[in-house]
């Protein structure tokens, strides 16, 4: 199995006016993927942006992996229309959904890679029926909504849990975590488990992108 560590600076915390130059930026700067927070002021009190946003990035050139993690509720219809524009993997919140199965099924016959998405106070007992579906667990260690919150301690148990279901898999499922990510954090998610990190905050707030991812990978080496 790979056992790459993948960041995901999270654009929730980029300049919008800027967003393009954003991404660029933070891709030369060493980022693998590009996380796309979507919140839809009904799933969680916050309203950010959509699949239009996404396809613009991409007709503008901007081929990178993009991420996008769904908070909204109900999930099948914008998860078409974030296959449209671009997206090369799309996570949605099981409680999202009225048919967790069936919108598995849905996102992997649109050509994405698909992940499920666990509140902190989610069980990962979820993920017991349809694991060996999914590409990827998004383990929040925050509650969804809002960048440059703080890290829930209790997530690392809950990561240790899912890299043990992951191992019992045959098949590459990637282990991302989801809020709180910096430099004094990093370390143990990664020792937990984790291989896909999302930092919205301590990358976009930072003076130095590529040095920060830098003192990232440092950490997690
Ligand atoms: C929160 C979002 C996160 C958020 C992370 O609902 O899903 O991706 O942007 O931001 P930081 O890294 O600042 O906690
Ligand atoms: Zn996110």
């Amino acid at each position: 199995m790979e056992n790459q560590s993948l960041i995901a600076p999270s654009i929730l915390s980029a300049n919008f006016a800027r967003l393009g130059e954003e991404i660029n930026s933070v891709m030369h700067a060493g980022a693998d993927w590009i996380h796309f927070d979507v919140m839809d002021n009904h799933y969680v009190p916050n309203l950010t942006i959509g699949p239009m946003v996404c396809k613009s990035l991409r007709d503008d050139g901007i081929k990178n992996f993009i991420d996008v993690h769904l908070m909204v509720e109900p999930v099948d219809e914008i998860a078409k229309s974030f296959a449209n524009a671009g997206a090369d993997l799309i996570s949605f919140h099981p409680e999202a959904t009225k048919h967790v199965a069936r919108t598995i099924d849905l996102i992997k016959s649109l050509g994405c890679k698909v992940g499920i998405a666990l509140n902190p106070a989610t069980s990962v007992s979820v993920l017991d029926n349809i694991i060996q579906d999914i590409d990827l667990v998004l383990l929040m260690s925050v509650n969804p909504g809002f960048g440059g919150q703080k890290f829930i301690p209790s997530t690392l148990k809950k990561i240790q849990d899912v890299k043990a279901m992951i191992d019992l898999q045959d098949k590459l499922i990637y282990l991302e975590v989801d809020g709180g990510i910096n430099l004094d954090t990093i370390a143990s998610v990664s020792e937990a488990g984790a291989n896909v990190f999302v930092a919205g905050s301590a990358i976009f707030g930072s003076p130095d992108y590529e040095e920060t991812i830098q003192s990232f990978r440092q950490k997690i080496s």
